[in-house]
């Protein structure tokens, strides 16, 4: 199993790795795995069951037993229905929360690791190269500046109807949240956001979303 193909894909909140990862998986005809929606439903199985967001040992025995299945966009916890929800800026700040938790952290590695499967898989996360899949064949470290990234979920939110007119504080606020969140995601002791010493970084400000497909599709093709 260790021998199947693996492109880690890591990188900040927002930074579109989610988009690209997937296109670089259709691509390829291989499976994708967003690794954050994993967090992201830990988070929402706590809440719904009560557990503490500090309860690390409650959530690492909870986050062993997750029933989860996703299929296509579609994402289900315990038979229900939760793509919404998950995608949610709170359920984003509770999942950044606990994923500070070692124990919760070690009890998630298993099921992650369970989607390498043949003939490859795209993950996208924080710490796919460093830890979960530390001998991926390609390795990327995708980022943007905080402003586009802001500027890409407010349009996001537009785009979806969310807004009702363009808002400069929705827009702050936006900003403020994603440069908090990378403030969490970095600083925290375990597995924290870093560029693997063996990553390629890729800096989409300036390229669209197709350009980054290419370039990491690029970058794959180089290895040997
Ligand atoms: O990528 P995302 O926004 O869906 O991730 C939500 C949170 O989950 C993120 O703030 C930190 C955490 N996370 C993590 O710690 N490790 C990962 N591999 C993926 C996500």
């Amino acid at each position: 199993m260790n021998t199947i193909p693996v492109i880690a894909i890591d990188g900040p909140s927002a930074s579109g790795k989610g988009t690209v990862a997937q296109r670089v998986a259709a691509q390829l005809g291989w499976h994708y795995l967003d690794s954050g929606a994993i967090y992201r439903l830990a988070a929402l199985a706590a809440i719904k069951f009560g557990i503490a967001l500090d309860n690390e040992a409650a959530l690492a025995r909870m986050a062993l037993t997750l029933d989860i299945r996703f299929d296509g966009d579609r994402i289900w916890l315990a038979g229900q229905s939760v793509e919404d929800e998950v995608r949610s800026e709170a359920i984003g700040n509770a999942a950044s929360a606990i994923a500070t938790l070692p124990a919760l952290r070690a009890a998630l590695l298993a099921r992650q690791r369970d989607f390498r499967k043949e003939p490859g898989l795209v993950a996208d996360g924080r710490d796919m190269a460093s830890v979960v899949f530390p001998n991926a064949h390609t390795k990327i470290f995708l980022t943007a500046s905080a402003t586009v990234r802001a500027e890409r979920r407010y349009k996001q939110l537009l785009e979806k109807g969310l807004l009702e007119q363009a808002d400069n504080a929705i827009f702050d606020r936006i900003l403020q949240d994603i440069r908090d969140r990378d403030a969490r995601d970095s600083a925290r002791t375990v597995a924290p956001l870093q560029q693997a010493t063996d990553a390629t970084m890729l800096d989409t400000t300036e390229l669209s979303i197709d350009e980054a497909v290419n370039r990491i599709l690029a970058i794959h093709h180089r290895n040997p």
